[in-house]
């Protein structure tokens, strides 16, 4: 049976926090016929994507591992790696995704020691390093670190948090999170010292949802051998392998691992600091039009310091009054601007604009006046300004 839909003129332009807007050279890379496992082009599709990651998070030794998953299935094979169930490991609070990671992380039946979290504000850096002064038996196994959490859209210090395990001497392991923020924020895998880094295709990778991203070191590695716990699917050592069809603990997803061979291709194309430049200034202009907003006395910023707010994804806060799917409805049906809503504490408190991945200012702009309108369509007072500011930001660049 044909559903019939209204066709929709023009792009309706994508600013959720990913899934975010995909080239067409992406696209077009993933409309090949599969190929049969033998086929060299395989291996060397998976080799490109391994050698792109790795420049990407600067970790030229650590290995590699792709996973057919979302962002919650890489997290679920660091936790199946790095913990034995029964043991511990720290999340710092950082808002909706460290306490998503650490629910999960319980289910496993390991345990977890979280830092409390103050809301619209970073990881508590003291607390972290407190913690694992107080962890006097080494129980930590591992620190989880959310880099850029998409729900507060905080961009939190891992150079801080690196110090705090360093100051109080603590052998965990160092885990970062950086779903919402590769390919957009700089991160530096070595100079951080950290020993995994995780990822999803679907964010700054400018994929579609399904490759989960894996970088790990050799001390990481170390640690994922030493202990028992059964696992398969998940486990790192027997991804280690030259087959690809180990590489994959099964066939691997040809048509994905070319989009993202292709989305490599196109960041490190544009210049790693040149696509961080790009983030930074249109998260810029979003933050000018959120400025402009707040003026009108309904509006604001989620997150408190200017200083941390993400260049992937903005956060704002809105009153009770507003039916934020209703928002959503008319930016996305009416204005064809996709956002999306608040999550887990901030669920019809906020509305967040995804800025990352393959974005440029006509989109921003055309994002900005697009949300402009549905709040004005809703009544919302939106201040002095907000699309003009963001419009002369751009300009003054
Ligand atoms: C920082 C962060 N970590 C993990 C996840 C989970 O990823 P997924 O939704 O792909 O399972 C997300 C999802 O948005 C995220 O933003």
């Amino acid at each position: 049976m044909t559903i019939h839909r209204p066709r929709v003129p023009g792009r309706r332009l994508l600013h959720s926090p990913g899934p975010s807007p995909v080239p067409d050279a992406v696209l077009q890379a993933m409309s090949q016929q599969p190929m049969d496992l033998a086929d060299p082009r395989v291996d060397a599709n998976i080799a490109a994507c391994e050698a792109g990651i790795r420049t990407l998070v600067n970790a030229p030794k650590a290995d590699v591992f792709f996973f057919i998953s979302n962002g919650h299935g890489v997290w679920e094979s660091v936790v199946e790696n790095l913990a034995a169930p029964g043991q511990v490991v720290l999340i710092p609070g950082t808002g909706h995704f460290s306490e998503q990671w650490a629910i999960q992380t319980e289910a496993l039946g390991r345990r977890v020691v979280r830092t409390p979290w103050n809301p619209g504000w970073p990881m508590d850096m003291a607390a972290i390093e407190q913690t694992l002064r107080d962890d006097k038996a080494h129980e930590i196994q591992a620190v989880f670190a959310v880099h850029t959490d998409t729900a507060s859209s905080v961009t939190n210090d891992l150079m801080a948090v690196r110090r705090a395990i360093d100051a109080a001497g603590h052998p965990a392991l160092l885990v970062a999170d950086v779903v919402a923020s590769l390919g957009c924020a700089p991160y530096d895998m070595e100079a951080l010292g950290a020993d995994v880094t995780l990822g999803a295709s679907q964010k700054g990778l400018m994929c579609p949802p399904g490759i989960g991203i894996l970088a790990v070191n050799e001390r990481a590695m170390a640690a994922a051998e030493a202990h028992p716990a059964p696992r398969f699917y998940w486990d790192w050592t027997r991804r280690r392998a030259d087959l690809n069809y180990r590489k994959f603990c099964g066939t691997p997803p040809h048509s994905l691992m070319q989009g993202l061979e292709a989305a490599l291709d196109l960041i490190l194309q544009e210049g790693l600091s040149n696509v961080h430049r790009r983030h930074a200034e249109l998260a810029g202009a979003v933050q000018a039009a959120v400025e402009g907003w707040r003026t009108g006395g309904a509006l604001d910023f989620f997150c408190q310091d200017p200083a941390v707010r993400s260049v992937s994804v903005t956060t704002i806060t809105i009153p009770d009054s507003l039916p934020v799917d209703a928002l959503r409805a008319t930016a996305r049906e009416r204005f064809q601007v996709s956002i999306a809503g608040g999550l887990g504490p901030l669920t019809g408190k906020a509305f967040r604009i995804g800025h990352l991945g393959d974005q440029n200012a006509a989109n921003i702009l055309g994002a900005i006046a697009g949300v402009e309108a549905a709040l004005v369509v809703h009544g919302v007072p939106v201040g002095e300004g907000g699309t003009r500011r963001a419009l002369m930001h751009l300009a003054a660049l």
